[in-house]
């Protein structure tokens, strides 16, 4: 069924949008010409920054996620404080985006603000050591497992060392990755599979220079017998994984013995697992990797994990360590940046790592994901929709599918949909913010419980609207 929404502006979605099961396509599309009616009205500030923003910024916006995502004119923060949001025409929100888990531990958590502070007064960065750089790898070591770390100024540019390093200690130049899953940045994960499962560059990077059918293989999450072939030929440096995909429009989880079989495989095959646990630090103060027991050869992060300066992180096994030193042998190589691992991105980690990341946090996180996911699935229990709630720790999303997804190739086309849009404008202009791909919400520590109540709140009653069974 398709909706007569209109739907200006490019979307994230490359196939046709349908009308999420139990929703009426009439009043969905009513919804989203009102709701976009309304922001645009109560904008006018954010709407003439925006002209501006046209004259010296490629799509009119800082990235161009701001111009692809739902609203029609960009939300335009004047600033931003505990889990809340502020903008330039004066209306406040509650923050359950939290820049994509960059802002998890929310936007001024006291421990590092002091923390950033106090180092502002002391170097920035000075491309020399620090304590608190063993400080904070030998803290990695103890919680993720893996010995040996190197610092970046991204996740996105962690997902790249690991990968060429992943390149260099097994001399292959082939990698693999599940389809949908986004890394960052990188143009050899910019693949994914057409419909008859062949590996095509995404919609819109090409040409850029890299054929990702000579460089990248894509399999299905959660599709064993694909990633066993795929890996046969022994011609794969590493698997690139989420632990759990929080990337294809909702949160996929791995079914049981995933990971001990894609272990399994990497080992059999002389592949090496890379895990990306950029998305995944909610699972728990050892990320997924902790959670779930892993053992892979890599591990990337970033985003919040200098509570908000740009910084990432890769850990490695002994033999990758060794593959690296001898890539680096003669201080050529270039596994580094100059802007990686200043003492105030430093500074900042060991601030997240030893007086946030508790288990204090994480039992707050979960309690109100718990009841951010109770009130999403009250109400699709209620309206009996054939939908389902997810939860990864305090990151929550729900999928237009009964059962639990099982991989991002049949959930990725509700990314960017009217219903996606609709909803996201309908409780941002009632002060609620949710991430604008799969709907869902992340809880930082400093997340308002009455935030949590007043999304339940407004999702049954926007819902209640979709489905016309509680009036509007
Ligand atoms: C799983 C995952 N890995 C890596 C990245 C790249 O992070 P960044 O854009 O901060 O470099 C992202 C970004 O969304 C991500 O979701």
């Amino acid at each position: 069924m398709t909706t007569r929404a209109h739907r200006p502006g490019a979307t994230m979605g490359d196939q046709p949008t349908d009308v999420p099961p139990g929703l009426d396509p009439e009043r969905l599309a009513g919804m989203l010409d009102e709701e976009r009616a309304r922001w645009i009205e109560a904008r006018p500030k954010s709407a003439a920054l925006r002209e501006r923003a046209r004259r010296s910024q490629v799509h009119g916006t800082p990235q161009h996620w701001i111009n692809q995502f739902p609203p029609p004119v960009p939300l335009t923060v004047e600033r931003a404080a505990g889990a809340r949001l502020y903008d330039v025409d004066g209306h406040e929100y509650a923050d359950f985006g939290l820049a994509g888990t960059a802002a998890l531990w929310g936007h001024d958590h006291p421990a590092v603000v002091a923390a950033l502070r106090d180092q502002l007064g002391r170097g920035s960065v000075t491309l020399w050591s620090h304590e608190d750089h063993v400080w904070v790898t030998e803290e990695l070591h103890h919680r993720f497992g893996l010995p040996f770390w190197q610092f970046t100024v991204s996740a996105s540019d962690a997902n790249r060392f690991a990968l060429l390093l992943a390149k260099v200690t097994t001399g292959r130049r082939r990698i693999l990755m599940f389809n949908r899953a986004y890394h960052g940045s990188l143009e050899l994960t910019a693949a994914v599979l057409s419909p008859d499962g062949e590996v095509i560059p995404q919609p819109g990077v090409e040409p850029n220079g890299v054929d990702v059918r000579e460089t990248t293989k894509v399999v299905e999450f959660n599709d064993l017998d694909a990633l066993e072939r795929a890996l046969a030929p022994g011609d794969v440096a590493a698997v690139l994984a989420e632990p759990v995909m929080t990337n294809g429009g909702a949160v996929i989880r791995p079914e049981p013995g995933f990971h001990a079989a894609l272990r399994d495989l990497t080992r059999r095959t002389g592949t090496l697992l890379i895990i990306d646990e950029t998305q995944t630090i909610p699972a728990g103060p050892g990320g997924c990797t902790r959670e779930f027991g892993l053992e892979p050869d890599l591990i990337t992060m970033g985003k919040c994990i200098a509570g908000g300066v740009p910084a990432g992180l890769y850990g490695m096994s002994d033999t990758v360590a060794a593959a690296a030193a001898r890539y680096t042998e003669h201080g050529d190589g270039g596994l580094g940046s100059t802007m990686a691992s200043g003492p105030l991105a430093v500074r900042g980690m060991r601030a997240v790592l030893g007086e946030v990341m508790t288990d204090d946090t994480y039992a707050r996180m979960n309690r109100l994901g718990e009841r951010y996911e109770r009130d999403i699935a009250a109400v699709i229990a209620r309206h009996d929709l054939p939908w389902h709630v997810g939860r990864l720790g305090g990151r929550v999303s729900y999928a237009f599918t009964p059962d639990p997804p099982r991989d991002a190739g049949r959930l990725y086309p509700s990314v960017g949909s009217a219903a996606r849009k609709a909803l996201w404008l309908y409780m941002a202009n009632r002060g609620i913010v949710v991430n604008p791909m799969s709907g869902g919400g992340l809880m930082s520590p400093l997340t308002a419980e009455t935030d949590v109540e007043r999304h339940g709140a407004l999702f049954a009653a926007a819902i209640g609207a979709l489905t016309g069974r509680n009036g509007r």
